[in-house]
């Protein structure tokens, strides 16, 4: 898999997505659409951004029950995505099933990759709430293992765990990161950030950048920039 930067389009409606896209003009970024825009915009955003010539990763987090699982994503695949994900809590057999769903009749298929347990959720809320009393590292490490057995292509995960994901499942395995900002930029709200450079350094393959690039005052110089640390 090639590393690449997705720039996560956390944008709410079609208008405000478009007006970033158009500052790109030599480059078509790979993006990440996530459920908001989705939601607002419907499938019909994916076409028309793909039709612009980017890849995309939808971000849709797929949970139901296997045969649900694998209709909904024999749907994103005739959308043309590029990659698309799960989460690894709704099973092995959820997963298998998802995989499934997504190859089209000529064996091709999206990148898909699982979410095991997302940055929100603590130990303790784990805990508490789902009465998982391992540790989360374990846990995080296991799902990941879950993932690799259903044949999936790898997890997002934060750029601190990229490496022993790598180590746990094999350096093929692959690993999307979010959090990731300048050294010199704004943390925003996140708390665990690695550089781009950083990031390349502990083995990402894609690192998802969202406000660094999007509310940056050049966007398109952001971009390469950040390309240029992570790929070149
Ligand atoms: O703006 P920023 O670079 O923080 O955006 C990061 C993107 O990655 C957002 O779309 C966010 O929802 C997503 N993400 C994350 N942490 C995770 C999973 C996804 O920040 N664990």
């Amino acid at each position: 898999m090639g590393k690449d930067v997705i720039v996560a389009c956390d944008f709410a409606g079609k208008k405000e997505v478009f007006d970033f896209l158009d500052k790109f003009t030599d480059v078509k970024p790979f993006v990440k659409i996530g459920m908001e825009l989705f939601y607002a915009e419907g499938p019909e955003i994916v076409r028309e951004i793909k039709k612009r010539g980017h890849k995309i990763f939808l971000d849709l987090k797929l949970h139901d029950i296997p045969n649900t699982v694998k209709k909904s994503m024999a749907v994103l695949s005739r959308l043309d995505v590029d990659m698309t994900n799960l989460h690894a809590s709704g099973t092995v057999a959820m997963m298998e099933a998802a995989l499934e769903g997504l190859t089209r009749p000529d064996g091709t298929r999206p990148i898909l990759i699982a979410v095991t347990q997302l940055t929100s959720t603590s130990e303790e809320k784990m805990k508490e709430d789902l009465l998982i009393n391992e540790p989360i590292d374990k846990v995080v490490m296991h799902y990941a293992s879950n993932a690799k057995k259903a044949g999936l292509d790898g997890v997002v995960c934060s750029p601190l765990e990229a490496e022993k994901v790598h180590n746990t499942c094999g350096k093929d395995f692959v690993t999307v990161t979010p959090g990731v900002r300048f050294a010199d930029g704004d943390k925003g709200d996140q708390v665990r950030v690695m550089t781009p450079a950083d990031a390349k350094a502990i083995g990402s393959d894609y690192i998802v950048v969202g406000r660094p690039i999007t509310a940056a005052s050049d966007p398109v110089a952001a971009y390469k920039r950040c390309v240029d640390e992570f790929v070149g």
